[in-house]
C-alpha cells in the first residue's frame, strides 16, 4: 500500500496508486460541483473548513493561482496570496520563511525560479508543500493532464501514446516522470541541445524499467507524431529564459504544431498544451482552436485535481 503523500514536489512522487486515489477523489469533487451548479443550490461539502493555504509565486500565473484559490474556497477553506518579492528575496532565509508559515497556515503552494527553493521550503516545513512550477518540474500540471487523458481515453495507460514536441522543459520532465510511473508510452521530440535534463532522464528510465513504460527520444518531429493519441506542446521560451527568445525561435521553428503535423497523428488524436500558449510559435490557431484541441479541459481539470490533492494532503 502506497503511503499517503506528505508533499508534492516532483511528479516522481506520484505512484500509480496515488494517481488512482487522487483521480477517484477528483471525480467525487468534480461531481459535487457539477451537481451544485445544476441544482442551483450549494452542496455542503467543506472538508477544509478553517484550513488556510498560502501561495507564494515568484513568477506570473493565471491558471495555477486561480485554481488553487477557487479550489480552496469551494472546499470551505481560505487561500492567501503572499507577495514573493517581499518574502523570498533575501530579507530572511528561506528556511525561516518556511518555519514561520508553518506556524500559521496548513499548506504552502510555491512557484519558484529555482527548484532548490521549493526543496528548501519543504525541508523546513512540517506542513505540506506543493510545487506550483519550478525550473525543473510542474507536477500539478501533469496530474491534470493525465486526468484529462483518462477522461478521453480511459486509464489503460500502456496503450496510450503521448507525444511531446518542443522544449525538454519543466512540463516535459514531469510528463516523463509520471508516464514512467504509470507504465505509459511517451515520445519526446526536441531540437538538438533542448533535450530533457539528464538528471530527470536517469530517474524516468529507472522507473520505466520497473513499470514497463516505453520512453523514446528523437529529433525527428514527423516520425515522432506518427500514431500519436495525444500531441502535447509547450512554449519555446519558458519563464526565466527570456534572454534566449530569439535563438530559441530559430531552433524550434520546425517543431511548430500545425495542421500538417497533426495530420500525421491518429485521426482522433487530441492536442494538449499546459497554457499559456504563444499562438503562431509552438502552435497555430487552427490546431489550438480546432476540433482536436483539449486544452481548456486540461485547464479546467487543474481546479478539480488540485482540490483532490488538497483534500488528500490536508485531511
Ligand atoms: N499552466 C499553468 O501553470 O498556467 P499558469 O502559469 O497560468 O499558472
Ligand atoms: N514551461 C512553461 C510552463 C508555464 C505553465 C514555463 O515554465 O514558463
Amino acid at each position: 500500500m502506497t503511503a499517503k503523500l506528505k508533499n508534492l514536489i516532483s511528479a516522481a512522487d506520484l505512484s500509480a496508486e496515488h494517481v488512482k486515489i487522487l483521480f477517484d477523489l477528483t471525480d467525487k469533487y468534480k461531481n459535487y460541483l457539477a451537481e451544485s451548479k445544476t441544482r442551483g443550490i450549494p452542496i455542503e461539502v467543506e472538508p477544509l473548513r478553517d484550513r488556510t493555504l498560502a501561495l507564494i509565486f515568484e513568477k506570473p500565473s493565471l491558471r495555477t493561482r486561480v485554481t488553487f484559490m477557487v479550489g480552496m474556497a469551494q472546499l470551505g477553506g481560505l487561500a492567501i496570496d503572499i507577495r514573493a518579492e517581499q518574502v523570498l528575496q533575501g530579507r530572511e532565509t528561506i528556511a525561516d520563511v518556511s518555519r514561520n508559515l508553518d506556524r500559521w497556515v496548513d499548506a504552502l503552494v510555491a512557484r519558484t525560479f529555482k527548484h532548490r527553493t521549493v526543496l528548501e521550503l519543504a525541508k523546513y516545513a512540517r506542513i505540506p508543500v506543493i510545487n506550483a512550477l519550478s525550473d525543473l518540474e510542474h507536477p500539478c500540471q501533469v496530474l491534470a493532464d493525465f486526468y484529462t487523458i483518462r477522461q478521453i481515453k480511459g486509464e489503460n495507460w500502456k496503450e496510450i501514446k503521448l507525444v511531446y514536441i518542443g522544449d525538454g522543459n519543466n512540463v516535459c520532465h514531469s510528463l516523463l516522470l509520471l508516464t514512467a510511473n504509470l507504465g505509459g508510452q511517451m515520445t519526446v521530440a526536441t531540437p538538438p541541445k533542448y533535450d530533457p535534463k539528464d538528471s530527470i532522464l536517469r530517474i524516468a528510465k529507472k522507473k520505466a524499467q520497473a513499470t514497463g513504460a516505453t520512453l523514446k527520444f528523437t529529433h525527428d518531429v514527423k516520425e515522432a507524431v506518427k500514431g500519436a493519441d495525444f500531441v502535447y506542446t509547450d512554449v519555446w521560451t519558458s519563464m526565466g529564459f527570456e534572454a534566449e527568445r530569439e535563438q530559441r525561435r530559430t531552433a524550434f521553428g520546425p517543431f511548430q504544431v500545425n495542421e500538417a503535423l497533426m495530420s500525421l497523428a491518429k485521426p482522433d488524436a487530441k492536442f494538449l498544451h499546459c497554457l499559456p500558449a504563444k499562438r503562431g510559435e509552438e502552435v497555430v490557431d487552427g490546431v489550438i482552436d480546432g476540433p482536436h484541441s483539449a486544452v481548456f479541459d486540461q485547464a479546467e481539470n487543474r481546479l478539480h485535481v488540485q482540490k483532490a490533492l488538497l483534500v488528500h494532503l490536508l485531511t
